[in-house]
């Protein structure tokens, strides 16, 4: 009886143990959602994504150049094939997703999400994580992702966001939330209040290998006045001490002794509400024995300024001075976006594009010149053009990642024909013609291959492969293209992709003579490399089976 009421005692005992230890496991703080499926993610499980080029839509003015790309599809699938082609490869991700206003913007499963949807935010917040996880695998360590947002979803994407345990960017890896005018008219309508402000939530990969661009000031033409410190200090300008302050204290109004000995008050001789002195009394004090403050005779009396100087090494030249880019972003309302598709197709055609300015502002915050850039909700392209802006400006390199489903022909329609436009030239709506960027685009729609794994289907997938490995190696112009096998090339490299490992020696015999680094795609039902097979030629080449190295990214993504 007695060692029946123990071994009771005992097994309620880590019954405890264990629910404590459930409890610890739960969340604490953070966003719940109801998960919603989406049929375009369910359909992975029957489907795998790859990707079909439209050649005729094919644009290539400088083949010196990168090759830009479009996907047209959904972005699930999009990213999936990306997570093969690029994973860890990109350096900057923009995309302007549905704000989920409610009104009419976001679509899920083929339907509008309306605002009296019970699962309105659980229905965004399912879409949104399935893409950022499968955006973040494609960042390089030193890459950021800009998200622009509004008051509707901006609390549950920061939360999202910062997440870790969803396999999220995290809390430590927050860069910044920018605020950005976009209205310039107030919304006279608005209920209670005339919100002209969106936002730009902003994550680092890896926030120890992130460094933005500075501004550079050693150049700034303000500073323009001289005096007998000139070697030490540099140049100056003066500012005026006194300032009307919503930081109103007290000990910062007192009054100052002019060379006349009259007193000055802040905000003029006889002082004013809310004004104060920038500089403390002690720090004025300083600056009055080292020359930095400057008394200057106005109608009414007198003016206060102190000298600000640019920084200069010991020869007393400027020194280049580095300042972190501010976070209000004011130059950019969404009219100018208007303007701007407008003054390419002369007519309206779409509600809110951003500013090709803000996307440069934004691409150009990350400092690689040469930077892969993807805007997985390209709408009407304009992180495109903004790319080939910068590139046209500052002599860069970047490539573009484009995509978009083609939701009202947004991407046949609006997309392609700007991105075209903006490369080759147009006329604008003063009937100018505007010279072209110049650049190279391929169009590819995202397809699909049976996923059940047969032999039939892994001899598909191969076969459909084709563009996808192109896009991977960034390889597109035909070296040898038959039955047996393909050889494409760029400035860098080739890539080579067999189809049966019969032709190894045929395919060996075709390199035999070309002087290069190739990357070689050999089919295989299993992992296998034929290593041995390519012995001799082990230093110019680099093998992988396919298509096991596909299945293995999509093994990870749709399991
Ligand atoms: C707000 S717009 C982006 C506008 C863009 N920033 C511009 O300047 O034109 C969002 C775009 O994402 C696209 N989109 C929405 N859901 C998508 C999905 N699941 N896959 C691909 N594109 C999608 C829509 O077609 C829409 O054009």
């Amino acid at each position: 009886m007695v060692k029946n009421k123990k071994s009771e005692i005992e097994k309620l005992k880590a019954e405890i143990e264990r629910l404590k230890k459930e409890l610890k496991k739960s969340k604490k703080y953070g966003l719940v959602w109801e998960e919603k499926p989406e049929e375009v993610v369910e359909m992975c499980k029957e489907k795998l994504p790859v990707l079909k080029e439209l050649k005729n839509k094919e644009i290539i003015t400088d083949k010196d150049k990168p090759v830009n790309l479009l996907i047209e599809g959904d972005n699930y699938h999009a990213l999936s094939v990306l997570n093969y082609t690029h994973a860890g490869k990109v350096d900057v991700i923009y995309i302007d997703p549905p704000y989920n206003t409610g009104n009419k913007d976001f679509i899920f499963n083929d339907h509008y999400v309306d605002r009296e949807d019970a699962y309105r935010h659980s229905k965004w917040l399912s879409f949104m994580e399935k893409r950022l996880k499968l955006a973040k695998n494609l960042l390089k360590d030193d890459g950021v992702i800009f998200i622009s947002i509004d008051d509707n979803e901006v609390a549950q994407l920061k939360l999202l966001m910062d997440d870790k345990n969803k396999g999220m960017f995290g809390e430590d890896n927050f860069v910044a939330i920018f605020p950005r005018k976009s209205g310039v008219a107030p919304r006279i309508d608005a209920k209670h209040i005339s919100v002209e402000h969106d936002y730009v939530v902003c994550y680092a990969k890896k926030i120890e290998s992130l460094e933005l661009n500075k501004v550079y000031t050693a150049e700034n033409g303000d500073y323009r006045l001289e005096d007998e410190f000139v070697k030490i200090r540099g140049r100056y300008k003066l500012n005026k001490l006194d300032r009307g302050s919503i930081h109103y204290s007290e000990s910062l109004v007192y009054p100052i002794k002019a060379p006349g000995g009259d007193l000055i008050w802040p905000g003029g001789a006889e002082g004013r509400k809310n004004w104060t002195w920038r500089w403390s009394e002690e720090k004025l004090k300083w600056g009055i024995k080292n020359q930095f403050i400057v008394f200057k005779k106005t109608k009414n009396g007198w003016s206060v300024y102190f000298k600000q100087y640019q920084y200069v090494d010991n020869e007393g030249n400027p020194i280049e001075r580095q300042i972190p880019f501010k976070s209000f972003i004011l130059d950019f309302p969404n009219e100018q976006g208007n303007k701007e598709l407008e003054n390419i197709f002369h007519k309206r055609i779409f509600d809110y594009p951003k500013p090709v300015g803000l996307m440069r502002y934004l691409v150009n915050l990350h400092r690689n010149k040469n930077a892969i850039v993807l805007d997985f909700m390209a709408g009407t392209g304009t992180t495109g053009h903004a790319v080939l802006e910068l590139n046209k400006e500052d002599g860069g390199n970047r490539q573009f990642i484009l995509c978009t489903n083609n939701e009202n022909n947004i991407c046949t329609d609006v997309c392609y024909p700007r991105i075209k436009k903006v490369i080759e030239g147009y006329k604008n709506l003063k009937g100018e013609w505007v010279e072209g960027l110049g650049g190279n685009l391929k169009y590819f729609r995202t397809d699909f291959v049976d996923a059940e794994p047969s032999d039939k289907n892994k001899i598909k997938l191969t076969h459909q492969a084709t563009e996808m490995l192109c896009v991977k190696e960034g390889t597109f112009e035909k070296v040898i293209d038959n039955e047996r096998f393909k050889i494409f090339k760029n400035s860098s490299h080739y890539t080579g992709i067999i189809w049966d490992q019969i032709t190894i020696p045929e395919f060996k015999k075709a390199i035999k003579d070309i002087k290069g680094k190739f990357s070689v795609y050999i089919f295989s039902l299993t992992d296998e490399t034929f290593d041995d097979e390519f012995k001799d030629v082990k230093q110019k080449v680099k093998l992988s089976p396919i298509p096991e190295a596909i299945l293995r990214v999509y093994r990870r993504i749709f399991r």
